[in-house]
């Protein structure tokens, strides 16, 4: 989803002071081999939360090598029961590749048609771009996937959070009535979400 590269690369230069639709390029005299290389995806998240669930990236801002390349991956931890709880990607289509485990995947569509598939190693599922999905860690021990997105930068709207611990946060006026329940239910889910 991310525009075509203008060049072979543009190893982002993530302390540039100028502002752009992406991120400057290094020198090419101050790019390494090392720039095309990242490690990050090789140890094992912290579940350790109330989700049972963690989220490494390898996206621009981790791997600056991967500005204007158009694609990214997330490592996707999860404990036994663990949930990636709602959310969307606004600029990329996700592919979850399973490695580990089994995990109930699922996305909405704007139809409002529930999509889903248990996954096991070895087999995918694609989420098209922008919509709502979730995963959730249907086996008895850890379950573990890789992700990957036709952006460099594919942003995260987790549904929880927006709704519920935005800042300033959504008048609860707005959410009684979306959710049709009184103001003790939104303070609870506000309360629980609280960072
Ligand atoms: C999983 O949904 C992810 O965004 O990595
Ligand atoms: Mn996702």
């Amino acid at each position: 989803a991310d525009p075509d590269p203008l060049q072979d690369f543009c190893v982002a230069d993530l302390k540039g002071s100028i502002s752009i639709n992406g991120f400057p390029c290094k020198t090419t005299s101050e790019v390494t081999s090392n720039d095309f290389f990242f490690d990050g995806l090789s140890r094992e998240g912290n579940t350790a939360n109330k989700f049972g669930w963690n989220v490494t990236a390898a996206n621009v801002l981790a791997f600056p090598a991967l500005n204007t390349l158009g694609l990214s991956m997330n490592r996707v931890d999860f404990a036994p029961g663990g949930v990636n709880p709602p959310h969307s990607h606004p600029r990329s289509t996700e592919a979850v590749f399973v490695l580990k485990g089994k995990l109930l995947v699922g996305f909405v569509s704007t139809a409002n048609i529930l999509y889903s598939k248990v996954v096991t190693p070895g087999q995918m599922f694609v989420i098209p771009r922008g919509l709502v999905h979730f995963q959730r860690n249907v086996g008895t021990g850890k379950a573990l996937a890789i992700t990957a997105f036709n952006s460099q930068l594919p942003g995260s709207a987790s549904l929880p959070q927006t709704l519920f611990a935005s800042k300033p946060s959504i008048p609860t006026d707005v959410l009684t009535k979306a959710f049709q329940v009184d103001d003790t239910v939104i303070k609870h889910i506000e309360s629980q979400l609280a960072s």
